[in-house]
């Protein structure tokens, strides 16, 4: 009897086992590690070699058989999607490259684990760097800036235009963007909007971290394009000039918010105010300038007012010019930190608090519009066509 129920499990390990290689099959360009591996690159995902924690799960260093160093990301339980479908969006990542991307090495798909191995950068990610607020041993000199600026642009403007179909980022931040051991900016995370499957709550919770560079369609209507990653890349273009993150609830009220600032010393022509003092005057102030036009170029509220990634390089390059008497206000979503503290759900969007002119909603609101992100079926269809849609 017991040899029988062994000899019965033996079968379908085997069946199971087969099964799973059925299913990696046609997807042999893509690199894949054994879990083994992994558990011994990063001694048993140990807590030392924890090096973050995302919305999507844990990320560790370790290092791989071959000796590189690798970030090794560990998605959580609920990101798991089916071992087909899985791998034919790791496929497309792992074929996309670029001098400001970070590199996807391969994946792990054993059982129900799902982890994927990243190239390791040295230098973290801007975030813990450049506005980080504590101690940081890197200098970021106005020309490194401008060097992480275009670099950011570039990688960008690669995947909404040359991988096809176009890829949109979803999630550009500051702690998204990782520096190597010269400063060059590599954009990290991007494809995970197609690797999550669309109705996981935690999309809603994790936008938290990342409210500040949400466009506001996207943030309320969940419409997402290539237009709300340019959105994301002006607040993220406005925070390198400035050293400051977009919002910072120490400041006076009415510098708290990076978009809301920038415009009131545009409107006065102050512009150059806003670069970061700890540069101590040395940089390109007409350049410091047009840097700080052109994130306001790219956060307007309207989407079609805002340029594609690939004049935005244009115009950092100085190629082409950045139109100042295009510029008109922010799109804004204020008064989030509401979010923490009320819990009234029924609050509706109070579109004449602060500036008329601004989006200003509710952060219940905002709240109750992000948790539909990921149920309502309108915004299923936008995460689940996230590649193809176009503005
Ligand atoms: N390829 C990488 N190289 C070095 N550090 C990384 C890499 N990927 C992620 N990290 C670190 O892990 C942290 C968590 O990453 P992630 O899970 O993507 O969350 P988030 O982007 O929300 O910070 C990042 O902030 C960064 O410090
Ligand atoms: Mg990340």
């Amino acid at each position: 009897m017991t040899c029988f129920s062994f000899l019965c499990n033996r079968r379908l390990e085997v069946a199971k086992h087969s099964a799973e290689l059925d299913e990696l099959s046609g997807f042999d360009n893509v690199n894949l590690y054994s879990y083994k591996e992994l558990r011994i690159a990063t001694n048993g995902f140990s807590d030392i070699n924890k090096i973050g924690e995302g919305g999507y799960g844990s990320v560790y260093k370790g290092k791989l058989k071959n000796g590189r160093m690798a970030a090794i990301k560990v998605l959580s339980s609920e990101s798991r999607q089916g071992v087909k479908e899985f791998m034919t969006e790791i496929q497309v990542i792992s074929d996309i490259e670029h001098e400001n991307l970070v590199k996807l090495y391969g994946c792990c798909v054993e059982a129900n684990q799902r982890i994927l191995v990243y190239n390791y950068l040295e230098n973290n990610s801007l975030a813990q760097t450049l506005l980080g607020g504590g101690h940081c041993s890197i200098q970021f000199s106005w020309q490194t800036r401008v060097k992480i600026c275009i670099g950011v642009a570039r990688g960008l403007a690669y995947l909404h235009v040359d991988v096809r179909p176009h890829v949109v980022h979803r999630d550009i931040k500051a702690s998204n963007i990782l520096l190597d051991k010269d400063l060059t900016p590599k954009i990290s995370d991007f494809g995970m909007a197609r690797l999550i499957p669309p109705n996981m709550t935690h999309v809603s919770t994790r936008v938290a971290g990342t409210i500040g560079y949400l466009a506001p369609e996207y943030a309320i209507g969940g419409q997402l394009t290539r237009k709300a990653d340019v959105y994301g890349y002006g607040v993220l273009l406005i925070e390198i000039v400035s050293g400051r993150c977009n919002t910072d609830t120490r400041l006076p009220a009415d510098e708290q918010y990076i978009l809301e600032r920038t415009w009131q010393l545009y409107e006065r022509n102050k512009l150059v105010a806003l670069v970061d003092t700890s540069l101590n005057g040395d940089f390109d102030a007409e350049q410091a300038c047009r840097f700080l036009k052109i994130g306001l170029l790219c956060t307007q509220e309207s989407p079609k007012l805002r340029p594609s990634m690939s004049t935005v390089v244009q115009m950092l390059t100085g190629e082409k010019d950045a139109n100042e008497n295009m510029i008109s206000q922010p799109g804004l979503i204020s008064d989030f930190m509401d979010l923490k503290v009320r819990s009234a759900p029924e609050t509706k969007p109070d579109i004449n608090s602060k500036s008329p002119n601004y989006t200003s909603y509710g952060f219940d609101d905002l709240k109750s519009s992000t948790l539909s992100l990921g149920t309502s079926s309108q915004a299923t269809t936008t995460f689940a066509s996230a590649h193809d849609r176009t503005v």
